[in-house]
């Protein structure tokens, strides 16, 4: 599908709250699964990611009731889990894929994971090969590195494991894991990276300590059904937050997103770049939360990489956008996740931006962006992944010229009235 998009030069005004988090609501459905009780969810991101996490566990025999505004699942405990008779069909989310397999390494039944074509280039041995090292017997394209995966879980030895990238995926994968596990399971981050799933190992009443980058966990622990009130996903306000910094004569507010400090790296990089920003912080329960407002101001080009970098991995599309728009060279290194993402996204941008003017450059483990640019028109494409669908929209409000987007139907994975939330910005001016 296409989208062309010519905007005539808005300054945009109002506030809007964006879509629950993705990462949270996708542990919400697992934790509401694998507890005992009847968890309630609130503001849950009714995407596709989401909703393929929905799927898969009802095919695993687990009741959920899903009304306008929440979502409620009644928890069979990780023993309750069924053996599907049907294959899981995780769509394009790899936190389904990877979180899931961390599950099921436990259950001692087979399944079968499936996924689009995005899934089946996207690695996974990352966390088939230390599942198998605790006991599970898996199977799967390329000896387990691509989908379909099939598994047989089984009794599972607790891991002592240092993980070799920095991925919450895989952590979370080995979590759950480890929860199945006779003993206690040790993980080792290179770097510090989201932490929902042990903030809801401990909203479940579990317990799980941290001591600098060593995470451990007893398995056997019995988890008890709550309710969750998932806040605003940064990941989706930062594409409001880059629009509303680089459109002239824009302040718009960003209510109740979430601010965990292993997601904030795009308001470090906004401050740095000298952003207009002002954050108005309150409190909720396991996650933290804030009204965030932006104005339009001038930007300065800034290095990004090293540690940052797993707290804003799935912003750097929009960042390169920002970047386009700041004064001087902006250098983001130590970001080759970026090639094993729903695209390889340093092409994707590098490849997109290019055709709209922006001078980018790509290397090995980033990008490099020249700025101020002034953006033109052009034929672009999502490339099937909501995250540069969504970094095209929001740079085509820079263009004198029409923007036509292929594709833009990606954005359903996490954000589906994208573009209707952005227009709304539009005509209150
Ligand atoms: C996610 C972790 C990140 C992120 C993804 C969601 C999660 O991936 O890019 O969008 O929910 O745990 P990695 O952990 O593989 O870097």
């Amino acid at each position: 599908m296409k989208q062309n998009l010519l905007y005539k030069k808005p300054a945009l005004k109002g506030a809007i709250r964006v879509p629950g988090d993705k990462s949270i609501s996708h542990r919400s459905i697992m934790f509401g699964a694998i507890a005992e009780g009847k968890t309630v969810v609130k503001g849950f991101l009714k995407g596709d990611d989401c909703l393929s996490t929905i799927d898969c566990f009802k095919k695993m025999g687990v009741r959920i009731e899903e009304t306008n505004d929440q979502i409620i699942v009644h928890g069979v405990g990780f023993d309750g889990l069924k053996e599907p008779v049907e294959l899981l069909d995780v769509g394009n989310s790899g936190t389904t894929t990877r979180l899931l397999l961390g599950i099921l390494a436990g259950r001692p039944f087979h399944s079968v994971i499936i996924g689009d074509e995005s899934i089946a280039t996207r690695p996974m041995k990352r966390v088939t090969g230390p599942l198998r090292e605790m006991g599970a017997a898996i199977d799967g394209r390329e000896d387990g590195q691509f989908t379909p995966i099939s598994i047989r879980g089984g009794n599972l030895s607790p891991l002592n494991y240092e993980l070799p990238v920095a991925s919450a995926q895989l952590k979370s994968a080995i979590l759950f894991a480890g929860l199945q596990a006779d003993g206690v399971t040790e993980i080792t981050e290179p770097e510090k990276t989201r932490d929902h799933t042990e903030r809801m190992i401990r909203q479940f009443g579990g317990t799980v300590t941290r001591s600098e980058n060593k995470i451990s966990l007893h398995g056997g622990q019995a988890l008890k059904a709550q309710h969750i009130e998932v806040p605003g996903d940064i990941s989706s306000a930062a594409f409001f937050l880059v629009a509303g910094a680089v459109t002239p004569g824009s302040e718009i507010k960003l209510q109740h997103v979430g601010v965990n400090p292993t997601r904030d790296g795009i308001i470090e990089v906004l401050e740095q770049m000298g952003a207009d920003l002002h954050i108005n912080e309150a409190a909720l329960d396991a996650e933290p939360v804030a009204d965030i407002t932006i104005k339009n101001s001038k930007l300065k080009s800034i290095e990004i990489g090293g540690e940052i970098i797993p707290k804003l991995i799935d912003e750097i599309p929009v960042i390169a956008l920002l970047a386009t728009q700041a004064q001087g060279t902006t250098v983001i290194r130590d970001a080759e996740e970026l090639k094993v993402k729903e695209t390889n996204r340093i092409d994707a941008v590098v490849g997109e931006l290019k055709k709209l003017g922006a001078d980018i450059e790509a290397t090995d483990d980033g990008m490099i962006i020249h700025g101020p640019v002034r953006l033109n028109g052009g034929k672009v494409s999502s490339r099937g992944d909501h995250r540069i669908g969504m970094m095209l929209s929001v740079a085509a409000l820079l263009t004198n010229e029409e923007v036509e987007i292929e594709g833009i139907e990606a954005v359903s994975v996490s954000y589906p009235d994208f573009l209707a939330d952005l227009e709304s910005l539009m005509s209150k001016e």
